[in-house]
């Protein structure tokens, strides 16, 4: 069984990519100009995802390490309650100059922090909890943050866009384990159309069963 929480790692590299483009193509804007909007809407979108991400965090997976390592996570909550504030001063800035500045602060901030919890939270959640604790933690993880059936298809196309062969075949493992039949029924061709082709056949060679799926 691939370890459940190795999902939550591809979605915070889905963020670390996301935001390095974000922040390389304003800083472009900046400098030489152009349209901020888009790069605004996009940032919207992250912020987002980044929410929800956090919201079930807060719900689903501190609590756990309160049990297992007491006074760790409240550290990662401040976290979460300045970068949304950074995401606010990103999406407020009065102009492009501003706008590059606070998002230069908030990439280093995001980045800092999902280190920090790639470093020290998730390794001591896989060291201390069994397979079975670990895929309820995701589940209801999962919960709070998986994006409502509507926009599912723009999610897929934002996660599977954004991550490399081998995170996209650790994140639809752990779907396929841990999804009923239906639901991961659903999934899948979502996947299959918010990959390239060549990504979609490494991905049924790497994950047994997905193929048949569809
Ligand atoms: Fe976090």
């Amino acid at each position: 069984m691939v370890p459940p929480l190795d999902a939550v790692t591809v979605v915070h590299n889905a963020f670390r990519r996301d935001l390095t483009e974000i922040d390389q193509a304003v800083y472009k804007v900046a400098r030489h100009g152009g349209d901020l909007s888009p790069l605004i809407d996009r940032l919207l979108y992250f912020s987002d995802i980044l929410d929800r991400h956090e919201k079930g965090e807060e719900r689903a997976v501190f609590p756990e390490v309160d049990r297992v390592a007491p006074l760790l996570a409240p550290l990662f909550v401040d976290d979460h309650r300045e970068m949304s504030e950074g995401l606010g001063n990103v999406a407020g800035a009065p102009d492009e100059l501003a706008a590059t500045r606070a998002l230069a602060i908030l990439h280093a901030h995001v980045r800092i922090h999902l280190a920090n919890e790639d470093t020290y939270i998730y390794p001591v959640l896989r060291d201390r909890i069994d397979l079975d604790e670990q895929a309820t933690i995701v589940g209801q993880l999962w919960g709070r943050s998986f994006p409502p059936d509507e926009v599912l298809p723009q999610y897929m196309n934002w996660l599977f866009g954004l991550v490399n062969q081998e995170d996209q075949a650790t994140i639809t493992t752990v779907w396929k384990q841990l999804m009923t039949e239906k639901v991961f029924g659903v999934c899948t061709p979502l996947i299959q159309d918010a990959v390239t082709t060549d990504d979609w056949s490494e991905l049924t060679r790497r994950v047994p069963g997905l193929a048949e799926s569809i």
